[in-house]
C-alpha cells in the first residue's frame, strides 16, 4: 500500500483563501474507533484493527501536511505516556523516506502543530519545544481568559475560532487559510470531524475499515453530537482492498469526500 496517499499530492490541492482539510480513521466492521479498558476504563483504538499498512498510510498523510490539528486530550495522553508520539515525521526506519519526500516538495522539515482546545488544560510536548516547532493553540471565545494570556506570554499564538468554549470548523479553517496553511491534517477525534462536516470544512475522509468486528461494552464511533443530517453525506471516491492485512482478514481503505448541498 505504500504510496497510496503520497500520490494524492494533497499538499498542492489547497490555497490560503480554501486549505484541503483531511482526517483519517481506522474502524472496525462494527463501527468501533475505540473502546474502553474495563479496568483502566481508558478508551483506545484496538489493536487488533490497525495494520502496518495503514500505519504507512497515516503517516503519507502527515508528511503532505502543513499543519497537524491535535488536541488538548492527546497531549495529555502524551504526556501521561498513555499514548505514542504520532508528531514527528521521518523518525522512523518506515518514514525516514517522507522526510525526503517533504524536502523534495518544498515543505518544511515538520508540519506546524495546532492544538485544538476548549480548557486550554494540557502540556506543551518538550520534543515540540526542543525541535522549535511552530506551535499555535485554537480555542473558542469563552476559553479561560488567564489560560489564553499564559500561552501568549510564553509566545504561543492563540487562534480564536469559535463563539463558545470550543473550536468550530469554518473559524478554525479561515484562521488557519489566513496563516498561509494549505493542507490541514485534523488528527483529532468525533467531536472535532463532527464540528467540520457541519460546518462543510472538510475537503476529504480517509477511512480504513478492518474486517473485523470488536464489539465491547463501551466504545466511541467517528462522529458525536446532534445529528449531522445532510451534512454528513458522503460519496466514496476511491477504494482499495488489501486481504492480507491484519491477521489475514483485510482492510478496505476508503476515501470520501462530502457531497454539497445542491
Ligand atoms: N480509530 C481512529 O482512527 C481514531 C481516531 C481518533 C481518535 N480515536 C480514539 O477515539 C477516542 C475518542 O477520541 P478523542 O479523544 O479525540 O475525543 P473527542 O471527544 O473528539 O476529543 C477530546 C478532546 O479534544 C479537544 N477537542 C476536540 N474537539 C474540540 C473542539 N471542537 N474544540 C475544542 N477542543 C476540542 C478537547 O480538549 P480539551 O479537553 O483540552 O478542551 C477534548 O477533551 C479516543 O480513544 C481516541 O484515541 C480513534
Amino acid at each position: 500500500m505504500a504510496g497510496l496517499c503520497l500520490a494524492d499530492a494533497l499538499h498542492r490541492l489547497g490555497s490560503a483563501a480554501a486549505p484541503f482539510v483531511y482526517a483519517s480513521f481506522v474502524g472496525s466492521l462494527d463501527g468501533r474507533i475505540a473502546v474502553s479498558d474495563p479496568v483502566s476504563g481508558a478508551s483506545r483504538l484496538p489493536v487488533e484493527i490497525t495494520s502496518e499498512s495503514d500505519f504507512r498510510l497515516f503517516l503519507e498523510l502527515e508528511a503532505q501536511a502543513d499543519c497537524l490539528v491535535t488536541h488538548g486530550g492527546y497531549l495529555r495522553d502524551l504526556a501521561a505516556g498513555r499514548l505514542d508520539d504520532v508528531l514527528q515525521i521521518g523518525t522512523r526506519t518506515m518514514d525516514r523516506d517522507l522526510a525526503d519526500w517533504r524536502r523534495e516538495n518544498g515543505l518544511s522539515p515538520q508540519p506546524a502543530v495546532v492544538i485544538a482546545s476548549a480548557s486550554l488544560d494540557f502540556p506543551i510536548p518538550d520534543s515540540l519545544i526542543r525541535e522549535k516547532r511552530r506551535v499555535l493553540v485554537a480555542t473558542g471565545r469563552q476559553a479561560p481568559p488567564d489560560r489564553v494570556d499564559a500561552l501568549r506570554a510564553r509566545g504561543v499564538p492563540v487562534l480564536v475560532a469559535g463563539e463558545g468554549d470550543a473550536v468550530e470548523g469554518a473559524p478554525l479553517v479561515r484562521e488557519l487559510g489566513r496563516l498561509g496553511f494549505r493542507s490541514v491534517y485534523l488528527l483529532t477525534g468525533p467531536r472535532m470531524l463532527s464540528t467540520m462536516l457541519r460546518d462543510g470544512a472538510l475537503s476529504r475522509l480517509y477511512l480504513t475499515i478492518t474486517h473485523r468486528v470488536v464489539g465491547g461494552e463501551s466504545f466511541h464511533t467517528m462522529a458525536t453530537g446532534p445529528r449531522l443530517e445532510g451534512a454528513g453525506r458522503l460519496r466514496l471516491c476511491t477504494l482499495h482492498y488489501d486481504a492480507a492485512a491484519p491477521d489475514g482478514a483485510g482492510q478496505w481503505f476508503a476515501r470520501f469526500e462530502p457531497l454539497r448541498p445542491a
